[in-house]
């Protein structure tokens, strides 16, 4: 799949209602919630950056546990819709920028990205996201990502799913918790992963598992 098709298949999600069903599927809602839960490991969270949230669903469970969120997407229409279903908060950041570009010279106590990085072109734009992503966690942060894995990704003419991610991260990261949702359906089978950035850089990280 071209990157050109990725991001037409992101206007067509973004155009109804109910994008990526998170208000409706029960998969989906358990993914969240354990998502939710892996990410208060350390209590509530000073700052924290979600990448690429779609219509904000996970955003909006987030959100009260947070002093502050920055959420970037590449999709002016997914700011603007999670803009007006979070109007109340105010302690949002709405940043429409690629990952691969974004920076900023804070750093997040709590970094979230979930089934975004597939849409990059391929294994080396995922790794230059992930050094992007990895610069931006303070020392003992932690980073929450989830994705469906490498054959259900690679079946849809990704370039890789969650197998490959979570080996990059270990790169630089240690991974502090595995889990794995999974229904019936082939579609429905992804990997969560709480990982740990070192607060020194003579920690070392896990590689594998
Ligand atoms: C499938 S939705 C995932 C939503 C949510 N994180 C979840 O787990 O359900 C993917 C989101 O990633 C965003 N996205 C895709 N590529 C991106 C990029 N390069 N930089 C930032 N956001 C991106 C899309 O616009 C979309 O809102």
């Amino acid at each position: 799949m071209t990157p050109d098709n990725n991001y037409q298949l992101l206007e067509r999600g973004l155009a109804v209602d109910d994008p990526w069903r998170p208000d409706s599927n029960s998969f989906e809602q358990e993914r969240y919630a354990q998502m939710l839960r892996i990410s208060r490991c350390n209590g509530d969270v000073a700052h924290a950056l979600e990448v690429g949230f779609a219509a904000d669903a996970f955003t909006e469970m987030l959100a009260p546990h947070c002093q502050r969120i920055t959420v970037v997407d590449v999709m002016p229409q997914a700011i603007e819709r999670a803009r007006q279903r979070t109007k109340r908060w105010s302690h949002i950041a709405w940043i429409t920028c690629d990952i691969k570009r974004f920076s900023t010279a804070e750093q997040f106590d709590l970094i979230v990205v979930a089934e975004v990085l597939y849409y990059l072109k391929n294994i080396a734009e995922m790794h230059a996201a992930i050094r992007n992503l990895v610069s931006m966690l303070a020392p003992n942060g932690a980073l929450v990502f989830g994705s469906a894995r490498d054959a259900t990704y690679q079946r849809w003419g990704h370039a890789a799913g969650a197998e490959t991610v979570i080996a990059l991260f270990n790169e630089s990261l240690s991974e502090v918790e595995r889990l794995h949702c999974q229904t019936e359906s082939v579609n429905e089978d992804c990997l969560l992963v709480l990982f740990r950035k070192p607060s020194h850089s003579s920690e070392q990280s896990n590689v594998g598992h």
